[in-house]
């Protein structure tokens, strides 16, 4: 299983890429707004460009998904080719992020566009993730249309279930924490159980398109991907790091360095 680090901060991607746990990296416009925010915050008038090459260099070769921000096929096509010209020469590392469907309510007459955008890229040999993958139907379109990667967004598949029952939450509480009798959507029981559904159509079919569990928000979370086999994850940074801890490991570790005696701790001198 690969672990991708979700986020647009460079010191996180530097961060974690020094732990020698990740492969990749994913972006989007959310991430990459943060990301600047912070930037102009301490000062620096680093261009976006130029921001994006350090990521890709960082990345050392590893996927990095950007993002397209048009919502015609045309736009996608030519956004796409834009991203992948301008950076993949830099550490020949580019995947591009298109939205499965680029319907924002107002223009279905373009819902389709995302997949042809898809098909056109894979055909040209360019590497695609399929974002805001909410139902196995979107993974098994996105697939068939050639995509590398498709992203369910398991995270905000808990975020809508639990809005739905009416219940109060902290976005990084595990789903469903008591089971999920008469909760569902559309079959769909949780964030994971999409991930799983889409892992299984990939597996049956022989598809050769990973499944990337994304919108991850607590280390059990990646656990359930990893044990219903999710390729990758792409796990936030506090996420990343959250993963590492156990009380009982503190705990552990303090009683092991209070029992070192000086004998031992010589052979290291
Ligand atoms: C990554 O590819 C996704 O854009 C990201 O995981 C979304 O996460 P969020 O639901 O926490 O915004």
């Amino acid at each position: 299983m690969e672990f991708f680090v979700d986020t647009a901060d460079l010191d996180q991607i530097r961060e974690s890429y020094a732990w020698g746990i990740v492969d990749g990296v994913t972006t989007n416009p959310s991430l990459i707004k943060k990301a600047v925010e912070k930037l102009r915050k301490d000062g620096s008038s680093l261009g976006i460009p130029e921001y994006i090459e350090n990521i890709l260099r960082v990345a050392q070769g590893d996927p990095v998904s950007l993002e397209v921000i048009g919502l015609t096929a045309e736009e996608m096509y030519s956004q796409a080719m834009t991203l992948y010209e301008r950076f993949n020469p830099i550490a020949e590392n580019v995947v591009i992020k298109i939205p499965v469907n680029p319907n924002m309510g107002d223009n279905p007459e373009h819902a389709f566009d995302g997949l042809s955008t898809i098909a056109r890229l894979a055909e040209a040999g360019i590497p695609v993730n399929t974002t805001l993958i909410f139902t196995p139907e979107q993974a098994l379109l996105a697939a068939k249309a050639g995509a590398a990667y498709v992203s369910p967004f398991a995270g905000r598949v808990d975020d809508d279930l639990r809005k739905m029952a009416g219940e109060t939450f902290d976005k990084t509480d595990y789903y469903p924490a008591d089971g999920v009798e008469g909760r569902d959507d559309n079959g769909i029981e949780s964030g994971v159980d999409l991930v799983a559904r889409c892992v299984e159509i990939m597996e049956i079919h022989g598809f050769e398109t990973q499944v990337l569990a994304a919108s991850l928000r607590n280390p059990r979370q990646v656990r359930e991907c990893a044990l219903v086999g999710s390729h990758v994850a792409t796990i936030p940074f506090n996420v990343l790091s959250a993963m590492a801890e156990h009380k009982k490991t503190v705990e552990g570790m303090k009683a092991f360095t209070a029992d070192i005696v000086p004998e031992y701790a010589q052979i290291f001198e």
